[in-house]
Formats: C-alpha cells, structure tokens, sequence
C-alpha cells in the first residue's frame, strides 16, 4: 500500500503524542515528534546560559545554532525514538517545567524555526511518516495527505499535564500548569512565524470527552480510508 505524510498539529497537553505515536506503530510508519526539538533547542539555550528569567539571548542561540546536533534514536524497548541533544538522551528533561517555561520564547525565533523545519522536512521525503507539532499541516508539509487539527479545553489539558508530570514524581501545582498551558496557547497562535492554526484541508478532532482508545479508533479507521484512496 501507498505510504503518506499524516500532519497532526493542535494545542499543548492534546495527546498529540500519544496519539501519533499509536497511530505510527500500527500503521508501521515513522514517528516524529517535533515538540521535543524545539524542546532540545531550548534546553541547549538553558545549559548555555542563554536564558535568564524567561529572557531568552536570541543573537546568542542564533550564533550558536551550529553546535546543536539533534538526534531521534529509535528505543525498541519503548517502541519509539527519543530525543538525542549533542549525543545525551535528553527525553525526560526536555519535558520539565523549566523547559515549558521557556520554550515559547525559543519557539518564535525565525533561524530557530527554519533549522528545525529544514531538518523535519527531510525527514520527511521518502513519507510513511506522522509528525505532531504547531506548524506541520501549514508550513511543514503542506501537501500531506492527511491533516489532523487536535483541540481539548485548556483545563482538560491541564489535568492531563498535572497528572502526568505527577506520575513522572515532579513537584507540580496544577494553578501553574493551567497557566503555563494558556500562556503557551497564546503565544503559540499569535506569534509572526508560523502561528499555530488549523489548516483549511485539516479536520478538526475535540478530544475533551473522548478516551484514549475511542480517540486512536477514530483516527486509525479514518487514516485507512485516506490511504486507501491514494
Ligand atoms: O508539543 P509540545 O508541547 O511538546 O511543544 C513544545 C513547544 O514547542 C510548544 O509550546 C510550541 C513549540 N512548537 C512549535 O513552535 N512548532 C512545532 N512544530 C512544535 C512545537
């Protein structure tokens, strides 16, 4: 069968991920999660000492954008990639509070963004892949065949944040998480470059009242059909 690109964009904390990457194992495709780049290239700014308070040093990460070597390594035991930053499994910190924190700010710089689209653009060529992030349907891969737009209320969002950052043992209030959940949706879709927004082509999934399993169904019979016609 055919392969295709499946773009999922939408809000932080929609189960994105999880999502993707079920939907990636079953369909035996490749998956990519571009959240966690932007999420090493902001750790690499914290380590450098680029950020201080949410202040992030633009020239500085600019000019050193070249000393960033990002990496997915597959883990079979997992059954998908995890994030490499200059050689170091970064998977786990990438995903702390501080990170979450800053990573908007990283997130709107152009020279950011054009080295990581350039990269998930050649991960891209031979297809059979699913890529989450902000920007796939509409600047990534505008051509892909299949284009998922995932929204969830921010408080439903939030919940899921706090209850899987509590299950990871960080020290979290959820006050903070909702905040930093809306904070991230406001910048995310108002930024210049590359907005967050549904593509036109794109079909819209809430998933506030829907199951994990209910959710995967839905769209692995959907992706089928959309295979199948091509
Ligand atoms: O999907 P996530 O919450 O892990 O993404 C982290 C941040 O990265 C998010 O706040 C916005 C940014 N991002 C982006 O700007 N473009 C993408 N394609 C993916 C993520």
């Amino acid at each position: 069968m055919k392969k295709i690109t499946i773009a999922i964009d939408g809000f932080s904390s929609t189960g994105k991920s999880t999502l993707a990457k079920q939907l990636a194992k079953k369909l035996e495709y490749v998956y990519v999660d571009t959240g966690a780049m932007y999420r090493a290239v902001t750790l690499f700014a914290m380590k450098s000492g680029f950020v201080e308070a949410v202040e992030v040093d633009e020239d500085a990460l600019v000019k050193s954008l070249g000393d960033i070597e990002l990496n997915f390594i597959f883990n079979s035991d997992l059954g998908y990639a995890e994030m490499y930053l200059n050689g170091e499994n970064v998977e786990k910190e990438i995903r702390t509070m501080p990170v979450s924190k800053n990573v908007s700010q990283v997130s709107v710089i152009a020279a950011v963004r054009e080295k990581l689209v350039a990269m998930q653009q050649a991960m891209g060529v031979s297809k059979g892949l699913v890529m989450d992030g902000r920007d796939i349907g509409t600047v990534v891969f505008p051509d892909a065949e299949l284009k998922i737009f995932m929204t969830a209320s921010p408080e439903k969002r939030a919940v899921r944040r706090y209850k899987e950052l509590l299950d990871r043992g960080e020290n979290v209030v959820y006050a903070d998480i909702l905040e930093n959940v809306e904070k991230r949706d406001y910048i995310d879709s108002n930024r210049a470059i590359s907005p967050l927004k549904r593509a036109e082509d794109a079909i819209e999934f809430d998933n506030s009242d829907l199951g994990l399993a209910d959710q995967f169904q839905r769209i692995y019979e959907h992706s089928l059909r959309v295979i199948e016609k091509h």
